[in-house]
């Protein structure tokens, strides 16, 4: 038996443009080792760091074939005792660290040696498996775990975020930010942010945030310095953009001991700092990345504590429809997260069906037509014999 998968093929290039070819492939489905579940995937969600990969911009990339994708939601078909065949799942995709406590190194599916999650099955690991949260829908399931995880470290185990905190978010278009704000807001914590997008900005308000600042127009930095005088400073910054311009703004709109979460760099990763700005403002810049299965575990319990449920953007049919959903990432366009749904197979189904049920239709019309001729017909003859 096969499936379909979605495999990068590396190209080497050393160029601002390079953006790797993916192509559609057919591979075995793997088989269950010890401790493992072979799980059919029905909805996969993309994060930047897919785009990053394609572009040559991520650690580890090599010249292997991976299959790409780091999220997904499934049903078991090959199970284990805690999850037999059809129990609904969600994985985490944070392989080998287990307690927050302990900062260890990890690797992330979607990737070589890790399976993808851009495919129609996957086999892992049974520590690497949850229960989808009862509230989530499979499309919703398969877009908490990178994001949601990421937001969960940043907002809690590291900015230590509660009621009285006052944060900004920039990008708040982006998978992470979007769970960051979610998550301040389930706490009680003010909640500002920026995007490039008037209407992003109106919709992060319709979530809970008190206003939004456009990036890309001059004077942004004024109206949120203003906001931390005025009103109340801000305390922390959770931020996935980086970039000089963006920090030393940071800096000037933090109060005395503020911190800045930082779990990504999508405008820039090189960084030129006035260290005064930071150490006579007792500043504190923490790194973060995704997190422990502890956390992910508590993430879980926390969406479903207060029932918050992932923002979608746009969801893909089909995973050949693979280029169009990452285009939508490439140009900022998205809210929330890209899901691809995995229903290739029911697809055709549902095709055949159809053309079956129209073939029945057409039969069904053409016999009743023939059973009314009939009918006049022997009422003809019965006329006859009466005569
Ligand atoms: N360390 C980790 O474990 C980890 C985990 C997940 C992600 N990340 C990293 O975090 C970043 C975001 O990931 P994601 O998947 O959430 O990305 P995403 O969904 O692709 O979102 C990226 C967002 O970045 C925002 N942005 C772009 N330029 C900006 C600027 N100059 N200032 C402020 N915001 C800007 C845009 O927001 P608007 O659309 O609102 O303009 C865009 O929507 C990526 O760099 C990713 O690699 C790291």
């Amino acid at each position: 038996m096969s499936m379909n998968s979605i495999i990068l093929h590396p190209s080497q290039k050393r160029s601002k443009d390079r953006y790797d070819p993916l192509k559609l492939t057919k591979l075995p489905i793997p088989t269950p080792g010890d401790g493992e579940i072979l799980i059919k995937i029905h909805y996969a969600a993309l994060n930047h760091r897919d785009l990053f990969i394609r572009q040559g911009l991520y650690p580890g990339i090599g010249t292997s074939k991976s299959c790409l994708g780091a999220d997904c939601s499934g049903v078991v078909v090959k199970g284990t005792k805690k999850f037999s065949p059809g129990t609904k799942v969600i994985l985490n995709p944070a392989i080998n660290w287990e307690k927050k406590s302990k900062t260890d190194y990890f690797s992330v599916l979607g990737l070589l040696p890790e399976p993808g999650t851009l495919s129609e099955f996957i086999c892992i690991d049974e520590r690497q498996v949850f229960f989808k949260p009862e509230h989530l829908a499979f499309e919703e399931g398969a877009s908490l775990p990178l994001a949601g995880l990421t937001a969960f470290r940043a907002c809690f185990t590291k900015g230590e975020i509660k009621k009285d905190s006052v944060v900004f978010i920039p990008g708040i278009g982006g998978g992470v930010a979007l769970f960051a704000l979610q998550f301040c807001i389930a706490v009680g914590a003010k909640v500002v942010v920026s995007s490039s997008s008037e209407e992003k900005i109106e919709k992060a308000i319709s979530l809970g945030a008190l206003f939004g600042v456009n990036y890309k127009k001059n004077g942004w930095v004024e109206t949120l310095k203003q906001f931390a005088v005025n009103d109340s400073p801000f305390s922390h910054i959770i931020d996935g953009s980086g970039g000089d311009e963006n920090y030393s703004s940071f800096l000037k709109i933090l109060t005395l001991g503020g911190k800045i979460i930082t779990y990504g760099s999508t405008q820039s990763s090189n960084l030129t700092l006035l260290l005064p700005n930071l150490f006579l403002k007792q500043i504190e810049i923490k790194g973060t990345s995704m997190g422990s299965s502890e956390e992910f575990e508590e993430m879980i319990g926390f969406i479903e504590k207060y029932k918050i449920k992932p923002i979608i953007s746009k969801i893909f049919v089909g995973l050949e429809n693979f280029e169009s959903a990452f285009e939508h990432m490439r140009n900022s366009s998205q809210f929330g997260k890209i899901v691809e749904k995995n229903v290739g197979k029911i697809l055709d189904l549902e095709k055949k069906v159809t053309e079956k049920s129209l073939e029945l239709q057409s039969k069904t019309k053409i016999k009743s037509e023939m059973e009314n001729e009939l009918k006049q017909m022997q009422n003809k003859v019965d006329a006859v014999k009466k005569k």
